[in-house]
């Protein structure tokens, strides 16, 4: 299929989920809803996101008078609607007539009726209706002025369906993967434990003792998934060829490679649900939405959505602790800030009833609007018209993290000395930390990138499947100049993974110049040092045996019987340098080595002196104006020392050329001339 155009909006979105059709009873809250939206300076809503029900109450019978009065009220109040299709729901009769749309358990139970985010995938009923609902909804207000973009189902997710459908389609996508039975029997060394398979129609996804089998099941569900969502939006491509298109998504770990979707949505959307205030202080939990941002945002290379997010709290968590004064207005801004060109939430009103009634909404069970919630949505309102000049801006990298979802599922499926803490994810977060507390800009790619040129450092922890094709992207980029940090747990299995032959690091030998013999799983009971820089630091978790080729030893492991290993060393590959880690590091060294390799990459940073902890600063640019989004994630307030710098304040032009103060959970946006 086509690529898809890319989308950039005009301007910034401020709005929320409306989910009227809960409504339709009391049309005095709709008069209302549109009075407050405006109070709230919302310009957008997110509409009929599961409405199936409601838009068509019974097979074949379809009401949309709701719908057509929704969006005249959304057109004639200025709002725009972003229009979801139906179809992350399903309704009662759609699962009574047509049970295979509901999913099968492992068991061949077939799921009763309920939820949402729960039909098959596969199912050529459930494609059916949904093609017919979205065509009818393209059909009816492609030309209706509220409609600004298309909101496809909602939140895709990686579920199991074991149904006869999925079975066979999964077969299918085997046979095409692999051609022969015997290749796939040698993909997935399936002579091991007499697993070896006859035919294609034998192979089931349970068997969880074949790794490969069960890498394939997670990219097969990742395809179907993408398959699907191309099925139900092939109507609204059709008839509305100029409306963009975009899926939500979820933090990045519900087993859905994204990035297969990007090319395939003219704009990336996302939820972002954080803990805040759940730990002593929130600055990881900033660390970590921080990342998952960037990797939006790096996508596509534009700026993204924040399709989602709490006004308050959320009723899903064991415990949600409401937002503190200024978090609001730090979190939604932290999102503009690393990239968003919206700020959403769900949703506007509270819900009487169902599985949401006590998640924070705009307007509460009490309406009013002197709320203190209100009252930050309406100030964030506010704050984003301000702010105007800055949507669209870009971000500019020269860092790069590299994480790739394929490699996670690798990690985690496979058996090693070590099953638990592998932390895969919160390895490439610790690095990004290194970044985040300077203020510096990172891109975040995945394995199928094929151009790094334009970074000066990539930083790919643990690359346990590699790709071959991404040995040869990095090779080409340390060639030129480029610097490279890997670390323990590389190279380890190739795309089936399967276990290269010649041990870790695999194709990486060449670049790190070292091999791996094995690995000390460290405890409380099994610590490690390590001296480098005539420092000492602890390793934890993993620690690999390692030994020198051509690489230079610039670091040694202090603790036998690793004593005297190498910890970390440098390989220097035609013009460029790899540094290998061979354990987890703290974050301290990560700062350390970092500023090392700096000294000689010189990193462009914007604000180079020290930032106080738990603070950031994030740059936006356009047109010859470089903005600074400066956030406290403390409770308590905070001065940077602005001494050297003309900075002006973007919603006032005040001058900032001394002290700057930040109140607690306080975010100020600044701006200059770029050079
Ligand atoms: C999202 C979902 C919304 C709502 C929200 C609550 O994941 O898309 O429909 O359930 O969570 O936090």
């Amino acid at each position: 299929m086509k690529h898809i155009k890319n989308f950039r909006l005009p301007n910034f979105l401020h709005g929320a989920d409306y989910n009227y059709e809960q409504w339709l009873e009391y049309p005095e809250i709709l008069e209302q809803d549109f009075t407050l939206m405006k109070e709230a300076n919302c310009n957008v809503m997110a509409v009929g996101i599961f409405s199936w029900a409601k838009l068509e109450p019974e097979e074949g019978v379809f009401n949309f008078e709701w719908m057509d009065n929704l969006l005249d009220h959304l057109h004639n109040n200025g709002l725009k609607a972003i229009l979801a299709t139906p179809t992350g729901s399903k309704p009662v009769w759609l699962s009574k007539k047509y049970p295979e749309v509901c999913r099968v358990d492992i068991n061949g139970n077939r799921e009763p009726h309920g939820i949402r985010h729960n039909h098959c995938r596969t199912s050529p009923i459930y494609r059916e209706k949904s093609i017919i609902i979205n065509k009818k909804l393209a059909e009816r207000y492609k030309d209706h002025p509220a409609l600004l973009m298309w909101h496809v189902n909602n939140e895709y997710n990686s579920g199991d369906c074991f149904c006869k459908n999925c079975l066979e389609a999964f077969q299918k996508w085997l046979e095409k993967r692999y051609g022969t039975i015997k290749n796939l029997n040698r993909a997935w060394w399936t002579t091991f434990w007499s697993h070896t398979y006859s035919d294609w129609k034998e192979i089931e996804p349970f068997d969880k003792s074949v790794q490969g089998l069960m890498l394939d099941w997670k990219r097969f569900k990742s395809d179907q998934t993408l398959d699907f969502f191309l099925t139900e939006s092939e109507p609204l491509r059709e008839i509305t060829p100029d409306t963009p298109i975009t899926v939500n998504f979820m933090e990045p770990d519900v087993e859905l490679d994204y990035w297969s979707f990007a090319p395939y949505v003219s704009t990336i959307s996302w939820d972002c649900y954080p803990k805040w205030h759940r730990e002593k202080n929130d600055h990881m939990e900033a660390v970590k939405t921080a990342f998952y941002h960037d990797l939006y945002r790096s996508m596509k290379d534009q700026p993204f959505m924040l399709m989602e997010s709490s006004p308050n709290v959320t009723n899903w968590q064991g415990i949600s602790i409401p937002k503190k004064d200024g978090m609001h207005e730090l979190s939604s801004l932290q999102a503009i800030a690393h990239g968003s060109d919206t700020v959403q939430y769900f949703q506007w009103r509270q819900s009487r009833g169902g599985e949401e009634q006590y998640h924070g909404a705009v307007v509460t069970h009490c309406n009013r609007t002197e709320t203190r919630v209100f009252q930050g949505v309406k100030k964030v309102g506010e704050v984003l018209n301000n702010l105007s000049e800055i949507c669209g801006s870009n971000t500019d990298s020269e860092v790069v993290i590299l994480y790739d979802f394929h490699n996670e599922w690798s990690i985690n499926l496979t058996q090693h000395a070590r099953n638990i803490d592998k932390d895969y994810q919160k390895e490439c977060v610790e690095y990004y930390k290194t970044f985040w507390e300077r203020g510096i800009s990172v891109d975040i790619k995945d394995f199928s990138c094929k151009d790094l040129s334009r970074y000066k450092i990539v930083i790919a922890p643990m690359m346990h499947l590699l790709r071959e094709d991404i040995d040869k992207t990095l090779k080409e980029y340390v060639k030129k100049g480029g610097v490279l940090i890997t670390t323990f747990l590389s190279g380890y299995v190739d795309e089936t993974n399967l276990s290269y032959i010649g041990g870790a690091p695999g194709p990486l030998k060449e670049l790190t110049g070292i091999w791996i013999e094995d690995t000390e799983i460290l405890n409380e009971n099994n610590t490690q040092t390590f001296t480098y820089n005539s420092k000492i630091y602890e390793s934890t978790h993993f620690a690999e045996r390692i030994h020198a080729e051509s690489a230079e030893v610039i670091s040694y492991f202090n603790t036998p019987p690793l004593k005297n290993c190498p910890s970390v060393t440098l390989n220097r590959f035609e013009k460029g340098q790899v540094y290998f880690v061979a354990s987890r590091t703290s974050e301290q060294f990560k700062r350390d080595l970092f500023n090392d390799i700096n000294r000689e990459i010189n990193i462009t940073n914007h604000y180079p002196n020290d930032l106080p902890d738990g603070v950031t600063i994030r740059c936006r640019e356009k047109e010859g104006y470089r903005y600074y989004f400066v956030m406290n994630f403390n409770s308590y307030p905070t001065q940077l020392n602005m001494e050297g710098f003309t900075l002006y304040e973007v919603h006032t032009n005040n001058l900032i050329n001394n002290e700057l103060d930040l109140l607690p959970y306080g975010i100020r946006v600044l701006k200059n001339r770029m050079n």
